[in-house]
């Protein structure tokens, strides 16, 4: 039996009040690995309780690993130190996550044991090779299909991976994660370079853990040298998820909204930069710094928006809230222009297209091109049936486009938001947003 879920929005409204966004996906799913693979015992505070996030901390307790909570976003972890992770009894699922996927496959290179990694559709249709192949010139031995994707079989090569110098083709945290943890059971020093900055919660983190890596301009270097140590973890809001309220809030006339302790690392501000250059109003308020990675307040007060073209280098900073940047643009007066962003075609769903077919059935001109979209906006926009493709993104930003809609919008395959904010409804309806969510068990 499984569950699906289909949102319907109302239209028109405004968002007003104030909020805290659960915690950021990307810095939980490392605190359950850095903090197994630490010595001693590590408590996390602020832990999203959400199914991706939820994955990875299973997999390390088919591992071994024992794991308390969470609950209400603590998390204690008994760590057994970076050699004491035990082979699972079954394979690894990791529902739709990712970055569970290609952070893991680098981690279990090189262990003394074999382990083969699964995942749901989605996961199971995205490209492994760009950890897969780098892994390979470093001695790792991992079979995928044919088409270079999950189930991942992978045999561990445990004190024969050999350190690379490795100069990314794509400016992807995922792939560079993955490098710097098969690089923490490597011979000699891994260096990895990227193309453009992306997300470093990997390389804060395994400071915080007191773990030697180095990072100069735009290549991080890690070797086998060095111990975790266990510490203490307050994960801060998740920008992605506070992406659709300040979006929301923008568009809205009449929106005032604040957003709480909401992660605020300049590699992953691309949002905020994004909106403002359309002309949105959001201000940073207590900025402050926990756990070595910034925090803020964000004020939120709607105002007219322009459409812009979206300057390439705040791609990789804003990867993740394109679809909700993309209903922005609906709602913003003129052109908006996004290219270099090819990357959005291999995410949970092929974002540019689902998102291109959506606007377009509520009345946007929407024209996909193959690295990005580009957008009319400021139009009437109508109301209708999409589908999310089973992507939690694109679900709530279509939600998110109801404020602005003249009916009301009904939205399917919405059960994946549970991957990455369950609160969503709750917190949307709090807000102001005039949400209902209807759930059907089907067979
Ligand atoms: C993530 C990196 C990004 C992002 C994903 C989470 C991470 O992926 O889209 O949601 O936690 O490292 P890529 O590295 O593939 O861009």
């Amino acid at each position: 039996m499984s569950k699906t879920i289909t949102f319907i929005v109302q239209p028109g409204g405004q968002l007003r009040g104030e909020a805290r966004v659960p915690g950021d996906k990307s810095m939980s799913h490392r605190s359950i690995m850095l903090g197994s693979l630490a010595e001693g015992v590590t408590h996390v505070k602020g832990f999203l309780e959400a199914e991706d996030a939820l994955a990875t901390l299973q997999a390390f307790r088919d591992m071994g690993v024992q794991i308390e909570g969470p609950s209400n976003g603590c998390v204690t972890i008994h760590g057994v130190g970076k050699h004491g992770l035990k082979a699972p009894q079954k394979e690894l699922y990791l529902g739709n996550s990712g970055t569970s996927m290609r952070l893991l496959s680098g981690l279990l290179a090189g262990q003394p044991f074999n382990t083969v990694l699964t995942g749901d559709k989605s996961l199971s249709g995205r490209p492994m090779k760009r950890v897969t192949e780098p892994l390979a010139l470093m001695g790792a031995a991992i079979k995928a299909t044919g088409k270079g994707t999950a189930p991942l079989e992978i045999t561990g090569r445990a004190g024969q991976l050999q350190a690379i110098d490795y100069t990314m083709p794509m400016a992807s945290a995922q792939v560079k994660s993955c490098l710097l943890l098969a690089g923490m059971y490597a011979q000699g020093e891994t260096s990895v370079t990227e193309p453009a900055p992306t997300r470093d919660h990997t390389e804060r983190m395994l400071s915080g853990f007191s773990y030697p890596v180095r990072r100069q301009g735009n290549k991080v270097s890690i070797s086998a040298e060095g111990k975790l140590t266990a510490t203490e973890i307050d994960v801060p809001s998740d920008i992605s998820s506070a992406a659709f309220f300040l979006v929301g809030a923008s568009i809205a006339p009449g929106s005032d909204i604040t957003l709480r302790h909401v992660g605020i690392n300049p590699t992953r501000t691309g949002v905020i930069s994004i909106l403002r250059l359309m002309g949105a109003s959001i201000e940073v308020l207590n900025e402050r710094e926990v756990g070595g990675e910034p925090v803020a307040d964000l004020r939120v007060v709607s105002k007219p928006l322009k459409g812009i073209a979206i300057p390439e280098e705040l791609v990789p900073l804003a990867i993740d809230e394109f679809p909700v940047l993309f209903v922005a643009a609906a709602c913003a007066e003129g052109e908006t222009r996004l290219t270099g962003a090819e990357e959005l075609r291999v995410k949970e769903s092929d974002r540019i297209q689902v998102m291109a077919d959506g606007l377009q059935t509520i009345g946007i001109d929407a024209k996909p091109t193959p690295d990005g979209m580009v957008i009319q906006g400021g139009g009437r926009i109508g109301g209708g049936t999409v589908t999310s493709h089973g992507d939690h993104r694109i679900a709530m930003a279509f939600a998110i486009a109801g404020l602005r809609a003249h009916d009301p919008i009904t939205i399917l395959d919405c059960a994946n938001v549970n991957t990455s904010f369950p609160e969503f409804k709750d917190l949307a309806k709090n807000l102001g947003l005039a949400l209902v969510c209807e759930e059907n068990s089907s067979a």
